[in-house]
C-alpha cells in the first residue's frame, strides 16, 4: 500500500484518518506493536519537518528508523540509481518515506520496490502527507472545511504543497479558493482545472481567470483559511510579498493562517503571538496525523 498521491484518497478515507489522528492527539494511544517494523527516511533533498515527523511518528508507535537524511553520505554519491537504492532498501526495511527533486520519483519508485513507498514530496509535483495535515488542521479547527473560503498565497507556480491542496479541495469539498501570487509564480495551467469549477481549458479562459496579485481588502475580509508559502528559490522562483498589518487588521477574527513552512519574510515573526497564527499547531498536527498514516500502511500490509 505506497501513499503517493493526495488522489488516492476519497472523504471517507480522510474522515477515517482525521478520527485516528485525533484520538493519538488527545491521548489514546496504541498498544506496542507485537512485531517491529522499521522504516527508512530516504531524503534527497533537505527537511525538518516531513523527516524529523516521520522518525519521531514511527519511534512513538513502538518501531524503529532508519535515516538517511542525507544521501551525499549513502552511494548514491558513487552514482547509485534511485531504482537500485530502492531495490537496496527494500530487502532491509518495511516502508520507504522518499523525498525527491523530480516529479513523479516516488511513482518510479513504487515500480521497483517491494515495500510501501510514501510520497515526502517529489519536486513541484506533490507532498501528500503534508495536504493530509494542512485539512487535519482546518478541520480541527472549524469542525469541517466544506464552505470555507481558502485563499492560498505565494508562489503557487513551484509550491508542491498548494498543488496537492488545491486538487484536493477541488475534488472532495466545496470551497470557494482565492489564488493570490505575483504575475510570475501563478498556479499553472495544468492545475487550474482545480481551482475554478468553471474552467474551459482554453489558454484565453486561463488568462482572464480570477488570479490576484496582492491580497486585496475583500479577500482578507471574507477569508476563513489563509494558506501562505515561500518563494521556491531552489527551483527558480523568484518573488516577493508579506502580510501586514493592514491585512490582519481586516483578517476576520476566527480566521486562521497556516504555511508548510520553512517561512522566509511572508510571515513576519511578530504575528506569531496572534490567536489566528496557526502554522506552529499545523506543524505538531503533522506528527498524529503521520502516526495515524503509518499506523494504516503497517495494519494493510
Ligand atoms: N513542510 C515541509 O515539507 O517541511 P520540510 O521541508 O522541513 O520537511
Amino acid at each position: 500500500m505506497h501513499l503517493l498521491s493526495i488522489d488516492e484518497f476519497d472523504e471517507k478515507r480522510i474522515d477515517r484518518l482525521f478520527t485516528h489522528a485525533n484520538n493519538l492527539q488527545i491521548g489514546i494511544l496504541p498498544q506496542p506493536p507485537q512485531f517491529k517494523k522499521i522504516l527508512a527516511n530516504l531524503f534527497y533533498e533537505p527537511s525538518t519537518r516531513t523527516s524529523s515527523s516521520f522518525f519521531s511518528a514511527m519511534t512513538r508507535l513502538g518501531h524503529a528508523v532508519l535515516p538517511i537524511n542525507e544521501v551525499i553520505y549513502s552511494s548514491v554519491t558513487k552514482g547509485e540509481t534511485l531504482e537500485d537504492t530502492i531495490k537496496t532498501l527494500s530487502s532491509y526495511v518495511d516502508i520507504i518515506v522518499l523525498r525527491h527533486p523530480f516529479v513523479g520519483a516516488s511513482k518510479a519508485a513504487a515500480r521497483v520496490s517491494s515495500v510501501p513507498i510514501i510520497n515526502a514530496g517529489d519536486g513541484i509535483g506533490e507532498h501528500p502527507t503534508q495536504t493530509l495535515l494542512d485539512l487535519y488542521t482546518i478541520w480541527r479547527k472549524f469542525k469541517h472545511i466544506n464552505n470555507l473560503t481558502i485563499t492560498l498565497m505565494g508562489d503557487l507556480k513551484n509550491g508542491r504543497t498548494v498543488h496537492s491542496l488545491v486538487n484536493v479541495l477541488r475534488n472532495l469539498y466545496d470551497v470557494n479558493i482565492n489564488l493570490v501570487s505575483p504575475d510570475n509564480l501563478q498556479l499553472p495551467y495544468y492545475l487550474a482545472n482545480a481551482a475554478w469549477r468553471n474552467f474551459d481549458g482554453s489558454s484565453a479562459a486561463y488568462d482572464h481567470l480570477p488570479k490576484s496579485t496582492s491580497l486585496t481588502e475583500s479577500i482578507c475580509k471574507t477569508t476563513d483559511v489563509l494558506y501562505m508559502t515561500r518563494v521556491q528559490k531552489e527551483r527558480g522562483s523568484v518573488g516577493k510579498y508579506t502580510l501586514t498589518k493592514d491585512h490582519v487588521d481586516l483578517f476576520k477574527k476566527n480566521m486562521i493562517v497556516l504555511h508548510p513552512f520553512p517561512r522566509q519574510n511572508e510571515i513576519p515573526t511578530w504575528f506569531d503571538t496572534d490567536r489566528r497564527a496557526y502554522y506552529f499547531k499545523q506543524i505538531q498536527n503533522g506528527l498524529y496525523v503521520r502516526m495515524a498514516i503509518l499506523s494504516e500502511i503497517i495494519n494493510a500490509k
